[in-house]
């Protein structure tokens, strides 16, 4: 399973990527306008911290204007991933990218559905947002079980299942369980997945009780 950072924050991608445990990031233009960055700079350095995929979002709404950004967004780097959202505009720029080699992210993702027209489409990834399903009374997690199936039943479909809008290690476990290819965290929840309480205490106490024994490896 991948490993992605959910993120437009430079400090928080860099300390990750130190862990090892980086395997793309992924941008959207919230977190860009939240971040008080220029987007094509900060985008150039998110790509030169990370070998995987990086996904830059078009803002454009027609797809001959998405194919535009995209161009511009591509030629920062090699890693670069065109996020685009799920519009038939969106779907449109997805098989003209995707014919041309390049990887597209298909975002704002919520029915099994759209999950299917993106992958027909050519993506390389589909975002289903569980959080934000969550959030309005509906199963983030039973949407990802429902497309893991649905890819599952037709191998000609290659799209990656990118598990988006993360907001607990649950969301995590779950994503796991189901097989989902990847999902994007924040770093907060990336970090939390660490924590266990009986780690910190069983570490406490073999640390106290080496100390007794007097002894030191180095
Ligand atoms: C994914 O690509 C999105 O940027 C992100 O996961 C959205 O998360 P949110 O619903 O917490 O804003």
């Amino acid at each position: 399973m991948k490993f992605f950072v959910d993120s437009a924050d430079s400090e928080a991608i860099q300390e990750l990527a130190a862990t090892g445990m980086v395997d793309g990031v992924t941008t959207n233009p919230s977190l860009v306008a939240k971040s008080g960055r220029d987007f094509k700079e900060l985008v150039a350095e998110i790509c030169d911290m990370v070998d995987g995929p990086v996904s830059a979002e078009v803002t454009a709404i027609e797809s001959e204007a998405m194919l535009k950004e995209a161009d511009e967004l591509l030629a920062i780097a090699d890693n670069v991933c065109i996020k685009v959202p799920l519009t038939w505009d969106g779907l449109k720029a997805t098989r003209a990218l995707a014919d041309k080699g390049k990887m597209v992210n298909v975002t704002l993702c919520f029915s099994a559905n759209q999950a299917l027209l993106a992958a027909k489409a050519g993506a390389a990834f589909i975002s289903p947002f569980v959080g934000r399903l969550d959030d309005i009374g509906a199963d983030g997690m039973g949407l990802i079980a429902d497309i893991r199936q649905i890819y599952d039943n037709y191998p000609e479909l290659e799209t990656e299942i990118l598990v988006a809008s993360v907001r607990s290690p649950e969301h995590m476990r779950a994503s796991a369980l189901i097989g989902a290819d990847v999902a994007t965290l924040p770093p907060d929840v990336l970090k939390s997945l660490i924590s266990h309480p009986l780690t910190d205490k069983g570490l406490d106490a073999f640390l106290a009780d080496w100390q007794k024994s007097g002894q030191s490896i180095a």
